[in-house]
């Protein structure tokens, strides 16, 4: 089994989000103890800005790229090759300023590709990915789970589903600074919900 966990946290292995993922990964490590775990850790490794020249290089069939469109399209190949090949996907998502982190949404402009992840039919679009199972795992200030300001949630269904992941489970540790004093309790709640889903 493998696992790929996608990481974009600014705090590292001390961000709530992180601490959810490092509970879920030592889950899911006992239940399976010779899954292999691939973490991506975009706020150490973070994937560039896309800009006309990658975009252009990334839509193109490989065999048809020149040396330097290859040179560009390394990384999304490579996010993608990793993403193809997991059959647990985990993302450990902060809430900054109103939305995903943007290293986050660097990683989606990266992975999201014509042909290869998604394709378009007289129907719509359909995603290409083979379904793998998904669990965002959350950490916020406020509390936004149901409310029109909670940008996240609907915003990864679409993406997600629209590459062909529609498996997706949703974990949201909030209030985390409204309530400083219930933190670790909050944490455990999430924790606890993620057994859950693991023990399902
Ligand atoms: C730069 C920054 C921006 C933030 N913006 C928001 C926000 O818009 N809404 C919110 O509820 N919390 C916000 N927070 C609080 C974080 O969501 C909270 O600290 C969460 O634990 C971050 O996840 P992490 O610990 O995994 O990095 C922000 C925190 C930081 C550092």
């Amino acid at each position: 089994m493998k696992v790929l966990h996608i990481s974009s946290s600014i705090h590292g292995e001390h961000g709530n989000s992180s601490q959810l993922a490092t509970h879920f990964l030592n889950q899911i490590q006992q239940q399976h103890p010779d899954a292999e775990v691939v973490v991506r850790d975009l706020a150490q490794d973070p994937v560039p800005h896309l800009d006309a020249a990658t975009f252009k290089a990334n839509i193109t069939p490989a065999h048809q790229r020149t040396p330097e469109q290859q040179q560009l399209a390394n990384l999304a190949d490579t996010l993608i090759e990793e993403l193809q090949s997991a059959d647990v996907l985990v993302l450990s998502v902060p809430m900054y300023n109103f939305g995903i982190p943007s290293t986050l949404k660097a990683w989606i402009d990266a992975i999201a590709r014509a042909g290869t992840t998604f394709k378009y039919t007289e129907s719509g679009p359909v995603g290409l990915l083979n379904n793998t199972k998904t669990y965002v795992l959350g950490a916020r200030g406020g509390e936004y789970l149901g409310t029109a300001k909670d940008t996240q949630t609907p915003y990864l269904q679409t993406v997600l589903a629209f590459v062909g992941l529609e498996d997706v489970e949703f974990v949201f540790a909030e209030k985390l600074s409204m309530q400083p004093e219930q933190a670790s309790q909050i944490m455990d709640e999430a924790k606890t919900r993620i057994d859950g889903l693991l023990n399902a």
